[in-house]
């Protein structure tokens, strides 16, 4: 017999990610107001609780922001990079790319140190970029999430401590998933949401910030409204947000927090590793093989994990044979390669990734045909593997 697929299915994506029964529950709540004694306590709640979880010292604050991951990369740098900046931007993905992007829009002068997707940088390369007398901030992501590829933020936040450069950090998918550190990793400037790491649900982000830069970078005048981190900090002292915030997407915040602070990261960091090394080996088994390889340990993400299948195998198959039996991937190209992602941020038990891992094998040479696995006859047909030799 098939096994049928859950009923919902699990999503094995770095964001959004399946909620746990409190977070959903938390979020249907009745709606405080937003400009009243209960919301008060909601934002305050969780910028405390954030703020333990960046390991933010007293210099810093947390801003709560209506947006996702993005807004909190543009907020963070249009508000408080201008024309008299010069950013150095470490590239080594396309999340990198899309820094430079937002600074390209917002007409900040900058350039890039750039190493192949995927690699590595020089540390000695670092330190010199980081020294040119005309660079004044420097511009990292912490984890490339489409290549499951952690980046050395510990390092280069000493050196530009050393050559006194603002740094900023892009922690879009690290927070809660991996060490992470405003304090210790010298950060001015770091965003992230609560739709990966944490667990939650998308819709809020936020950007833990240096509260003398923020106060010594305001523009005369703000070069954009809604993305005003200025205004955001104005509105902080009074516990509220500018604008009318998404209050359910806060609610289920809260719960994913209170979660994520219980267990600890180090901890959630151990357990990630373990549902990780489940699809990591059954992954094997169909040949496919994680871009960054297990020998380079401190550049391997706990919780996602981009897997490159042999040219015998789609990835697309992999995909749509794991959809067909309740589980999401997340198919992602690396260069001219199709890959796929299996990421383990969210409501994810050790019993999901045995299941899919079950599920996977039927994808490995020679498997036996599954019941109910319908046959190869055309390329698009759902959950086939297709150009398998
Ligand atoms: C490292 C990183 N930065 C930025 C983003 C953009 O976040 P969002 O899709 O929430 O705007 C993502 C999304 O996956 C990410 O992983």
């Amino acid at each position: 017999m098939p096994e049928a697929p859950d009923t919902e299915p699990i999503l094995l994506t770095p964001g959004p990610v399946s909620l746990t029964p409190d977070i959903v529950a938390a979020m249907s709540r009745p709606l405080p107001f937003h400009r009243g004694g209960e919301f008060h306590a909601l934002h305050r709640g969780l910028v405390d609780g954030l703020a333990r979880l960046f390991e933010a010292p007293a210099t810093h604050q947390v801003l709560v922001l209506s947006g996702s991951g993005t807004m909190a990369n543009e907020a963070m740098l249009s508000s408080t990079l201008g024309p008299q900046d010069h950013a150095l931007v470490l590239v080594n993905g396309q999340f990198a790319e899309r820094l430079v992007e937002i600074l390209r829009c917002h007409g900040v002068p900058h350039r890039t140190l750039a190493v192949p997707f995927g690699q590595a940088f020089d540390l000695d390369a670092v330190e010199r970029a980081v020294a040119a007398p005309d660079v004044t901030a420097v511009v990292m992501v912490a984890m490339e999430t489409g290549l499951g590829l952690l980046n050395p933020v510990r390092d280069v936040g000493r050196l530009c401590r050393a050559a006194r450069r603002l740094f900023f950090v892009d922690a879009v998918s690290a927070l809660g998933a991996e060490r992470l550190s405003v304090g210790a990793d010298g950060i001015d400037f770091c965003s992230s949401v609560g739709n990966k790491g944490l667990g939650g649900p998308p819709g809020a982000s936020f950007v833990c910030a240096d509260r003398d830069a923020l106060r010594s970078r305001r523009p005369a005048a703000p070069r954009s409204w809604y993305l005003d981190l200025h205004r955001y900090a104005d509105w902080a002292r009074v516990s509220e947000t500018p604008t009318t915030p998404p209050i359910p997407v806060l609610l289920g915040l809260e719960a994913a927090l209170r979660a994520t602070l219980a267990e600890g990261v180090e901890r959630r960091r151990a357990r990630f590793r373990g549902l990780t090394a489940i699809a990591i080996e059954a992954a094997a088994r169909l040949g496919a093989a994680p871009l960054v390889s297990p020998s380079r340990e401190a550049s391997r993400a706990a919780a996602v994990t981009t897997l490159i299948p042999p040219p015998s195998l789609d990835a697309g198959d992999v995909v749509r044979h794991a959809r067909a039996h309740g589980f999401i991937l997340h198919e992602v190209r690396v260069g001219d390669r199709s890959a796929f992602q299996v990421a383990v941020m969210g409501a994810v038990r050790e019993e999901h990734l045995r299941r899919l891992a079950q599920r996977l094998d039927d994808l490995a040479p020679h498997a036996p045909p599954t019941a109910g696995t319908p046959p190869p006859s055309s390329a698009s047909a759902a959950g086939t593997p297709r150009s398998r030799s």
